[in-house]
């Protein structure tokens, strides 16, 4: 199979085109589907385990290698093919590579995509916090440990200003602005003063959900959640609601996500992953925010935007997310 690979390679590299349908030709012999690359993908199914890792790699070049020349052997032709000597300036100078999508932002797009079919609008606020919008007005008691500076990266003290330390922060904004009904979905960075390891990051993603109106119970809240893990997780996906505490949610709980059925070892064998924390609006955060609690209830949520793409692609060291490295991010190509 490796002698293979290297045979196409020299092909691909000797490869010669002088006008588009030659190129096109070119495209259907290596890159289409009934193309030499995917016999050979299809062949990879037979080479032994131990030796996957390096003809898959190799394989993977190959295919790079075979775009890539392809689109400068297109590019070129298209230059002389335009049937004019004016010269088009406007034209790049050589094929541009196309970048792919952050797989946080694939996901994130995704949820707030799931959330925009049951009515959220997209909210935003900013990074740099006061105390108020992060703590104050969620119902935080003052003595909360979330406010020491173990945990929570402050810029000034007295008055506190510092860098969010999650979402919540954008339901108070937008309760500022807006009366209900409130039907909200707020991606955003977050910020926490945490050591580094491939299970938590200084910086990570949340996404935030907020709905209050006349009447909405927990029914509603469980439901709109099952609908979210069946759409990210597939149609077997189902959850159960863990009691859990956050002050600003009474009673509050915490989401989990059947993996699959039996468990596996993302789960530990147990059959259930905590994907999100959840619960009713607390009244006092509606009075906080002047709506009044007899008239109007509703549900928040918060989930970390790293975890649910760690289960999603199977991603076990956070730290990847940040590092930027290429090999890693042209992974999710296919998930554009
Ligand atoms: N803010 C919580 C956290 O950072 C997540 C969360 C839990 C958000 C419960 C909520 C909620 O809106 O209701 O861990």
């Amino acid at each position: 199979m490796i002698a293979k690979i290297q045979e196409l390679l020299e092909e691909v590299e000797k490869l010669k085109a002088s006008n588009l349908e030659e190129v096109e030709a070119l495209r259907i012999k290596y890159l289409s589907k009934k193309g030499s690359l995917n016999a050979l993908m299809a062949d990879f199914r037979n080479v032994p385990a131990e030796m996957k890792k390096e003809v898959g790699m190799k394989l993977n070049d190959l295919k790079a290698k075979a775009q890539e020349k392809i689109a400068a052997l297109k590019e070129v032709v298209d230059t002389q093919d335009c049937g004019t000597d004016e010269l088009d300036l406007t034209r790049t100078a050589y094929p541009v590579s196309l970048g792919t999508r952050h797989p946080l932002t694939i996901v994130k797009n995704e949820i707030v995509d799931i959330f925009s079919r049951l009515g959220f609008t997209l909210a935003e606020g900013p990074e740099i916090e006061d105390d108020w919008h992060v703590f104050s007005a969620l119902n935080f008691p003052p003595e909360h440990p979330a406010r020491d500076m173990q945990d929570t990266f402050f810029i000034e003290k007295d008055p506190d200003i510092l860098l969010r330390t999650h979402t919540s922060s954008i339901q108070v904004r937008t309760m500022e602005r807006q009366k209900p009904p409130i039907r909200v979905i707020c991606p955003g960075r977050v910020f926490r003063n945490e050591a580094i390891s491939y299970r938590a990051h200084c910086i990570f993603h949340q996404i935030e959900g907020l709905y209050i109106d006349e009447g909405v119970s927990f029914a509603d809240m469980k439901q709109s959640l099952l609908y979210f893990a069946k759409e990210v997780f597939g149609e077997q996906a189902v959850i159960r609601m863990r009691p859990s505490y956050f002050p600003f949610t009474e009673p509050s709980a915490e989401s989990c996500n059947l993996c699959g059925g039996k468990g596996c070892n993302v789960c530990k064998g147990t059959g259930w992953l905590e994907i999100m924390g959840c619960g009713m609006v607390d009244p006092n955060v509606l009075k906080a925010n002047n709506i009044d609690p007899e008239k109007y209830s509703g549900f928040a949520f918060g989930m970390g935007i790293e975890r649910i793409a760690m289960l999603k692609y199977g991603v076990k060291d956070l730290r990847l997310y940040f590092e930027n490295d290429v090999r890693f991010l042209h992974q999710f190509d296919e998930a554009l």
